[in-house]
């Protein structure tokens, strides 16, 4: 992958009809907008789209010119998981879990404690045999992305934020992905992540709670650790382990059953 210039020239409406499906379809990192032209600047191994009445050009890249991702990273979020952005290459010596997704596009680049917490809660109860998840409050869909890394067949995601759920349908095109809270997956599943704030986790709850069929995990992360207690008092059974990653702490439940 290499970041790539280029320029989009034409009429408003089309201009506009060809940054959205750039956006949607590339892993763009920086949109410059002027009269008839959008200038963009994409990572990808070749930019190969059209558009109807869209001039398209690449740019030459000029060789000092600071990409913004030079600085990018693989985070080991604990021995056996490293979260990395596309164009960062796999560290050789690396063996477990790891989940590749773009930095930039919504939450969830694996930087935040809140991410890293579940993520190590997650695989501590993590066990063969889980078929179905959801992951509630998605943002790039990386908790959903170590799902299916693990090999879960069947994923489904939500979140109230429409770039987030555009975000995770990019990243796992075969989940299901919807826009809304827990209640509009229409699902009941082995496993079940939520990472929310306190006071969105305890506001969505009662419907996280309903789509866990109990057969496998359930993690509920985000929360500070003096909203856990009120949390946990609303889960039946007690949490097989308790992560803390900076402030946010992670709650795992091996399973319900
Ligand atoms: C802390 S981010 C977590 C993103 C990602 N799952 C991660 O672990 O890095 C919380 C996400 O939940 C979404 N969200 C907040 N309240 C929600 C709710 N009630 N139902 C679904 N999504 C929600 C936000 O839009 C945001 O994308």
């Amino acid at each position: 992958m290499t970041e790539l210039r280029i320029a989009l020239r034409g009429a408003p409406d089309a201009l506009a009809r060809a940054l959205d499906v750039c956006l949607i379809r590339y892993d763009v990192t920086a949109v410059v907008e002027r009269a008839g032209e959008v200038e963009l600047s994409v990572v990808a191994d070749s930019f190969d789209a059209t558009f109807d009445g869209v001039e398209v050009e690449e740019l030459p890249v000029p060789e000092s010119m600071p990409t913004g991702l030079e600085d990018d990273r693989a985070i080991l979020v604990g021995d056996a998981i490293l979260v990395r952005p596309p164009w960062v290459a796999q560290p050789p010596d690396f063996v477990g879990t790891t989940i590749v997704v773009p930095r930039g596009g919504a939450f969830g680049s694996g930087e935040h404690g809140s991410t890293q917490a579940a993520l190590l809660a997650m695989d501590a109860v993590w066990t063969s045999g889980i078929e179905s998840f959801a992951d509630v409050g998605c943002g790039s869909g990386v908790l959903a992305a170590y799902a299916a890394a693990r090999g879960v067949a069947t994923i489904h995601a939500c979140d109230i934020d429409e770039p987030s759920v555009r975000a995770t349908r990019e990243l796992l095109p075969a989940a299901h992905v919807c826009v809304g809270g827990a209640e509009a997956l229409g699902a009941r599943v082995d496993a079940v992540v939520a990472n929310l704030a306190g006071h969105e986790l305890a506001a969505a709850l009662d419907s996280v709670l309903a789509v866990w069929n109990g057969c496998g995990p359930l993690v509920l992360s985000g929360m500070r650790p003096h909203e856990v207690e009120a949390i946990e008092h609303r889960v039946p059974g007690d949490p097989a382990e308790r992560v803390q990653r900076d402030e946010f702490v992670a709650l795992a439940y091996a399973s319900g059953v």
